[in-house]
């Protein structure tokens, strides 16, 4: 069977879905306030998997279930819980123990673990990433829990102690900022959701968290767990357009830091919406067009390897992704024969499916989009290089192995985020070079060689570009110890595990002369344990 083939009945039918995936839908209509679950009854979102089945009229977009179409009242709602549990600093949860609130963290993550199941076969479902992919995802979310909970008492261990200088004792500890808004993308929905909401959490601030266009179900199984393990109003859940229920929160001037993870455009419009924008801090995660440089003296076989999975893992939808390569035109022959005889390697299916890994699309219309940046490119002069690159059918595209791509293309600037690879060849390196400079991007960059001399002449230009040099190896995000951060278009603020916990803080110290009286009451707070920040115990 050709490529196309293949593809033009790639989707199942109902009847031959695996027991272990099929789906009861999920039609949601609670959104959590103030601790309670609350009904709703006004209009639904359907909510269609990217994965299509058979039907007497073709394949259609399986509908998985619905979820609330909330309005401004609801917005309003949610946000009052969360300015209300944190009452001006004063609220249960700010004030709480650090030991008292890791004891939540870990009531919430061992509810969440009895979830991994239904999630994993709703992230499957709902944005097609593959099983082995979504249980990665759930796990190292889970991983992310356990290892903050570690962090935040290493930094509690370090403040749990008075420091003297010139004649001042103090304690210097990081309290919370307020309110935080939530919102992930639909690329890594539970992943890179919670790894802004649990640090934003643990440290003391009250949350609204909007779950992305797509991924939304997959966070409903957990919807219970946040209304039991936290003190209300804690954590809230808003579900819509985001078009609608986002502005009337920004604009009230109640949200103390956003968290978002998305695009750059969307990022500016909801910044220019708080009323302070001074008093708004922003942890921001945005776009990215990583190249990947391909050195004359390149292991063929391994820079290939990797540059396949850095542009096609998760169909290329990853803000990491590896999204423009260039190729020394030494090798550009054998990187392309190479490339394409891998790319004839990677399976095509649905999610479940054993050892799938090219899956169909989540969002409306991205094939259309894809097909148009092949268009442009290969009206402009490129080629498709592998046979039937480019061929989709309903959610379901090909990869597109175009070269030679050039900066009149939109394939070279455009963030593609889907399994189109544009290459260029390259004789002098400042090409590559200034296409780092120019580009609106500076998240990470990847450069495969063998040459140290090379390579180091590099790096020192390079590392003030983007913020990740890979050698050898795709761009990704982890280990997620490691600070996650971009320059230009591409981030605001560092994530890590430790990293997190300082951006949902904000260093905040108690200090008094050393006199004897100050000694006295400084001495008697701490033996009484009469305040949770003025306090010298050690958590274990
Ligand atoms: O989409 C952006 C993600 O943070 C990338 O994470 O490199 O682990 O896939 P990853």
């Amino acid at each position: 069977m050709s490529i196309k083939d293949t593809i033009m009945s790639i989707f199942p039918e109902e009847s031959s879905l695996p027991s272990e995936v099929q789906l009861k839908e999920i039609n949601q209509r609670q959104y959590l306030a103030g601790g309670r679950l609350r009904e709703w009854k006004g209009p639904v979102q359907d909510v269609l998997s990217p994965v299509c089945l058979k039907t007497k009229n073709g394949a259609a977009r399986k509908k998985i279930g619905s979820y609330p179409l909330c309005t401004e009242k609801e917005s309003e709602e949610v946000l009052q819980a969360a300015v209300a549990a944190w009452d001006c600093g004063r609220g249960e949860w700010p004030c709480m123990g650090l030991e008292k609130r890791i004891r939540c963290i870990e009531d919430f993550a061992f509810k969440m673990k009895e979830k991994r199941e239904i999630v994993v076969n709703l992230i499957m479902w709902e944005i097609g990433k593959t099983r082995k992919d979504s249980e990665k995802e759930f796990d190292r979310t889970l991983q992310y829990i356990y290892d903050t909970i570690e962090a935040v008492k290493d930094m509690d261990r370090a403040s749990s102690r008075f420091s003297i200088e010139e004649g001042i004792i103090a304690q210097i500890r990081r309290a919370p900022l307020g309110v935080v808004l939530c919102m992930g993308p639909y690329n890594y929905p539970l992943n890179e959701t919670y790894t802004t909401l649990i640090p934003a959490l643990i440290m003391g601030n009250t949350a609204i968290f909007k779950p992305p266009k797509y991924g939304v179900l997959l966070h409903q199984p957990l919807l219970e767990a946040f209304a039991e393990c936290f003190p209300k109003g804690v954590v809230n859940t808003i579900y819509g357009e985001g078009t609608k229920i986002i502005p009337p929160i920004m604009a009230s001037g109640k949200v103390d830091v956003l968290a978002f993870i998305g695009s750059s455009k969307v990022a500016d419009i909801l910044k220019h919406q708080h009323p302070q924008p001074h008093r708004l801090r922003s942890i921001l995660g945005l776009g990215a067009k990583n190249a990947g440089i391909v050195l004359a003296d390149a292991d063929m076989e391994l820079a290939v390897k990797e540059c396949v999975t850095g542009s096609l893992s998760y169909n290329g939808q990853r803000c990491t992704a590896l999204k423009i390569l260039f190729v020394h035109k030494s090798r550009i022959d054998e990187f392309l024969t190479m490339f394409t005889a891998e790319l004839l390697k990677l399976k095509c299916g649905m999610p479940w499916d054993a050892d799938v890994a090219l899956t169909p699309l989540p969002e409306g219309g991205k094939c259309e989009y894809l097909d148009s940046v092949v268009k442009d490119a290969t009206a402009l002069g490129a080629k498709i290089i592998n046979a039937d690159g480019g061929v989709f059918n309903n959610t379901f595209f090909y990869p597109a192995l175009l070269y030679p791509v050039n900066e009149k293309m939109r394939a070279y600037h455009e963030e593609q985020f889907g399994p189109v690879i544009p290459v260029a060849s390259f004789e002098n390196i400042e090409e590559p070079l200034n296409y780092v400079v120019d580009s609106a991007f500076g998240q990470q960059l990847s450069i495969f060689g063998t040459d140290p001399d090379c390579i180091s002449d590099l790096i020192d230009p390079l590392v003030n570009q983007v913020c990740r040099l890979n050698i050898n190896s795709q761009c990704q995000r982890g280990p997620d110890v490691f600070p996650f951060t971009g320059r230009k278009d591409s981030a605001e603020g560092t994530l890590s595990v430790s990293d997190a916990l300082r951006c949902f803080a904000i260093r905040t110290l108690v200090a008094a002369k050393s006199s004897d009286v100050n000694k006295k009451i400084l001495t008697g707070m701490v033996r009484e344990r009469k305040s949770s920040f003025l306090s010298t115990d050690f958590i274990f």
